[in-house]
């Protein structure tokens, strides 16, 4: 055992368990499809631009672009926000949950890219061209995965065309669709990919379902694989 282990048991019992959560999570499994208004949504989104651009195309690369990501996606990471993570709280703090629908809604009918997109937002130094041999290997494991090192494929989750679960809009036995959150990658920023990817590993998000789900799905890839992935992923055309 480690001497970080060491210590995590010592303090486990000197310190006083914390009272129990009736549930420190949220179950996504179990929601039903969000709806807004979208031109409410506009008219709320200035406060957004300073960081995700104008048009829901980020203006640094380590933001992600929200433009044409999945609504319900979008929905429950600011719900999650609310509860205190990252520079996201602050912002989302003093959003009432129409808002935050609104704003969901709004900016998944934006154009992902294309004329409306921010030409600021573009990198200002010309990216050096990828490697075929990594966007390769980074399309072989979205959409294979590499069994024998635990890696699922990606697809099966995100689609084949790596914009959501191929069932994101089927409503189950149930009435619910759990798998409208599960977000749309095409496109996205590569550095973003990166340290999103390497937060699951870290076993951050965790406060919905879904973020445990990803936790699992990321949880046997290698750094070179996460390179090869949002390097990929980053390179497919909206
Ligand atoms: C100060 C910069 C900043 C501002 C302003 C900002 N965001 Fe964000 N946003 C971020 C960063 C950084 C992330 C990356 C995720 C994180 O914080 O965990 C993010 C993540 C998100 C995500 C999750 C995207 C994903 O792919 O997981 C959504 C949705 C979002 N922001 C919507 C909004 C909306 C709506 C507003 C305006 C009300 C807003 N943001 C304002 C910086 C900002
Ligand atoms: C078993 C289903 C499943 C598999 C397999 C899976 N994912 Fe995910 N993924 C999810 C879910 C659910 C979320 C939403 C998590 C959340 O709410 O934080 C997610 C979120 C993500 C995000 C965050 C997107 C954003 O905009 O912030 C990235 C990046 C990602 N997955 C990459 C991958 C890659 C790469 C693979 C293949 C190695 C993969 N996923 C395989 C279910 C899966």
């Amino acid at each position: 055992m480690s001497r970080f282990a060491w210590v995590g048991l010592l303090l486990l019992l000197v310190v006083p368990a914390a009272p129990v959560q009736a549930q420190d999570y949220v179950d996504l499994r179990r929601v039903t499809p969000i709806s807004g208004d979208p031109v409410r949504g506009e008219s709320r989104s200035e406060l957004c631009a300073a960081c995700h651009g104008p048009a829901g195309i980020s203006v640094v690369p380590i933001y992600p672009d929200i433009a044409g990501q999945r609504a319900d996606y979008m929905y429950w990471q600011l719900v999650k926000f609310k509860a205190g993570e990252t520079v996201m709280a602050a912002i989302v703090a003093d959003l009432t949950d129409e808002d935050m629908r609104d704003l969901a809604v709004y900016y998944a009918g934006l154009p992902a890219a294309g004329p409306a997109a921010d030409p600021a937002a573009e990198p200002t130094e010309a990216d050096p061209p990828a490697d075929p041999a990594v966007l390769a290997r980074g399309e072989q494991l979205y959409l294979h995965g590499d069994p024998t090192a635990g890696i699922p494929p990606c697809q099966a989750c995100h689609g084949e065309d790596a914009r959501g679960h191929p069932k994101a809009t089927e409503v189950d036995a149930a009435g619910y669709t759990p798998y409208a959150v599960y977000p749309s990658l095409r496109g996205q920023r590569e550095a973003y990919l990166v340290s999103r990817i390497g937060e699951y590993q870290q076993g951050k998000h965790a406060t919905l379902t879904s973020g445990l789900v990803m936790s699992g799905a990321a949880q046997h890839l290698d750094q070179a694989s996460v390179q090869a992935l949002a390097t990929w992923l980053s390179s497919l055309p909206r």
